[in-house]
């Protein structure tokens, strides 16, 4: 287990809830920068460098996601929070999936956003062990390059030229030895949908309606577990919806947030 690097906005004495947000890969808690805004209106928005990222240290475990949720799950025993609404995008939405499958009762509501429940295919698993060892080979700047057509959504690639232009800089930044380590811990993980249809607490599902990576009927089947699950789909928007149109995203996570108060 290792300590967190993270960033806050909002305040809790306020009376804002804790939210707790992970990132996707291979970016860092950066690419939360409109939702700390957005959100910390409303909430104490927390926001981890997952391990290996941004200002968070790699470590010597083994690649695994279970220890991406035990960094977490350590953070907020350092934060001394009890409960949190949990939140994750993509890789972080894996990292939410493996926290609840092992301490469930630390979180009191999900955001489950460009996510998918089910593990990877042979097939897929085997483009990321490759992927690990190129890495490792050649370093992580190509992959930035090569990742991000599939990272936004095709109007965001035509259009928001600034958009594209920060997520290739984010993604350009994480370090090779993290990309290799989260390729073989991703790989590894399992199904999640006994999890999801365990869970007892609301669940909003977000996705972008252009996210090729985890598309719209990735969410559905995870809505489709839940219990308690919602969609929300963000128009116009790719994979890293939340970045791509923070407004809609915020909007949507400030609905569902408002309706646990009632
Ligand atoms: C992410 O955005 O976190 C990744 O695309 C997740 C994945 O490769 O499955």
């Amino acid at each position: 287990m290792i300590s967190l690097a993270h960033r806050e906005s909002g305040s809790h004495s306020s009376g804002g809830r804790p939210l707790v947000l992970l990132h996707a890969f291979p970016l860092s808690s950066a690419m939360w920068l409109e939702q700390r805004e957005i959100l910390g209106r409303s909430c104490r928005v927390i926001t981890p460098d997952q391990r290996g990222f941004g200002g968070s240290p790699l470590g010597e475990d083994p690649p695994s996601l279970a220890e991406c949720a035990d960094d977490v799950l350590a953070l907020l025993d350092r934060l001394e929070l009890e409960t949190v609404v949990l939140g994750g995008l993509s890789m972080g939405g894996y990292v939410v999936m493996e926290l609840l499958r092992r301490a469930p009762e630390r979180v009191s509501a999900l955001i489950l956003a460009d996510t998918k429940a089910a593990a990877d295919s042979p097939e897929a698993r085997d483009v990321r062990l490759r992927t690990a060892e190129s890495v490792e080979q050649e370093g992580a700047a190509q992959l930035a390059e090569q990742m991000l057509p599939a990272l936004l959504g095709r109007t965001t690639m035509e259009r928001r030229i600034a958009v594209a232009g920060r997520v290739r800089g984010l993604a350009a930044a994480a370090p090779a030895a993290a990309v290799a380590w989260a390729c073989r811990a991703m790989a590894e993980r399992p199904s999640s949908f006994d999890v999801l249809s365990a869970t007892s607490v609301p669940v909003l599902v977000v996705v972008g309606d252009q996210d090729t990576l985890s598309p719209v009927d990735e969410a559905q089947a995870m809505v489709d577990a839940l219990p308690h699950g919602r969609l929300a789909v963000v128009p116009e928007a790719g994979h890293l919806s939340a970045v791509e149109d923070p407004e809609v995203f915020g909007a949507a996570v400030t609905a569902f947030l408002d309706e646990l108060e009632r």
